[in-house]
């Protein structure tokens, strides 16, 4: 089989993982998982979002965490910005990448940012024009793009609809998001090689909750359909806060484990990795969600 031989990770840990978050995870926290993510080789990471703080007050305190992380020159430093509110505020405080989100559902997009799908895109117009004049990086997630909580099914032309109008706004990347997890191999093929009839495959990004724990089946039915960019968050954390039921993104150390073993290159450090994943599960007392990590901690505990 004909994989890509070298894979970026998006570490989604610091905003996926944490946004669902019901105490409020202190700042210096969430700085100290960016740092130590990095250090672990992590070339993309989400660090902090830009959102409402009524609709998601973990994220309240973005700016500082933009603020109080360490720079290490070739690193991404990614932040979500919803409008243009976001966008000035994400610019403000150093990101190098923006990224705005929609659905290819119509009811999560209601549920998820408060306007139908056709309302998000003329509000990511004014957005994506001053991320590209600022010179940052434009990406845009698509969420429901496999299943939806509200709507059910999801059509594929709907995602490439969304995928052509986030194209047609010159994002840089796009994601093709699984919220809530409920996507089989043979169906992520079929969607991934769609999309990819239409976006060159070098920019497209599989993002992909673990719900169903199909998360690494999907991921290989991606790479069979070439696409070498995958987000994934330390530890397995997170959910979303406007899909019931939604667990965490894929954990980063199963995905590390997996790719390695494949003799595919991600440039991070799975030892590391597995050591950040304890830290963060102990410091906001959950259950270490990475497989992977539960299983190399307890062989070195034997
Ligand atoms: P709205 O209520 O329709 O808009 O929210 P609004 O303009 O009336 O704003 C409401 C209040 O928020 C106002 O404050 C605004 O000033 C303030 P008030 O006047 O009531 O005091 N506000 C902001 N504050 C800070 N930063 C901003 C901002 N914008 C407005 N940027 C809005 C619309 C889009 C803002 C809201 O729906 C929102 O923030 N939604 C974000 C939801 C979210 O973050 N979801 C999780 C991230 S997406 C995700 O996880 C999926 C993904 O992982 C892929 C996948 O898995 O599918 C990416
Ligand atoms: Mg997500």
């Amino acid at each position: 089989m004909d994989f890509p031989k070298k894979v970026t990770i998006v570490e989604v840990g610091p905003r996926d993982g944490l946004q669902n978050e019901k105490e409020f995870v202190p700042t210096a926290t969430k700085i100290e998982l960016v740092n130590r993510l990095v250090d672990a080789g992590a070339p993309k990471i989400e660090a902090a979002s830009f959102v409402s703080p009524k609709w998601v007050p973990q994220m309240a305190d973005a700016a500082e965490v933009m603020q109080g992380i360490e720079r290490k020159s070739g690193v991404v430093y990614a932040a979500l910005t919803p409008n243009v509110r976001g966008l000035e505020g994400a610019l403000a405080n150093g990101a190098d990448e923006v990224v705005i989100f929609g659905a290819a559902s119509e009811a999560f997009s209601q549920k998820n940012i408060n306007c139908s799908i056709a309302e998000s895109i003329e509000r990511f117009v004014d957005v994506a024009r001053l991320a590209k004049e600022a010179g940052v990086l434009l990406r845009a997630s698509i969420s429901t793009s496999f299943g939806c909580p509200y709507q059910g099914e999801v059509p594929i032309e709907s995602v490439l609809d969304v995928v052509k109008r986030m194209q047609d706004l010159g994002c840089d990347e796009i994601d093709i998001a699984d919220t809530i997890g409920v996507g089989t191999a043979a169906q992520v093929y079929e969607v991934m090689s769609r999309v990819t009839d239409i976006v060159a495959k070098e920019k497209i990004a599989g993002h992909f909750h673990d719900t169903y724990g199909q998360a690494l089946a999907n991921i290989v039915a991606s790479l069979q359909a070439g696409i070498s960019i995958y987000h994934s968050s330390v530890a397995g954390l997170g959910g979303c806060p406007y899909a019931k039921g939604a667990t965490g993104n894929v954990a980063t150390e199963d995905v590390l484990y997996m790719l390695h073993g494949m003799g595919i290159e991600t440039g991070m450090d799975l030892d590391k990795t597995v050591q950040i994943g304890q830290w963060i599960s102990d410091q906001i007392g959950r259950q270490n969600a990475s497989r992977v990590g539960r299983a190399l901690i307890a062989k070195c505990a034997a």
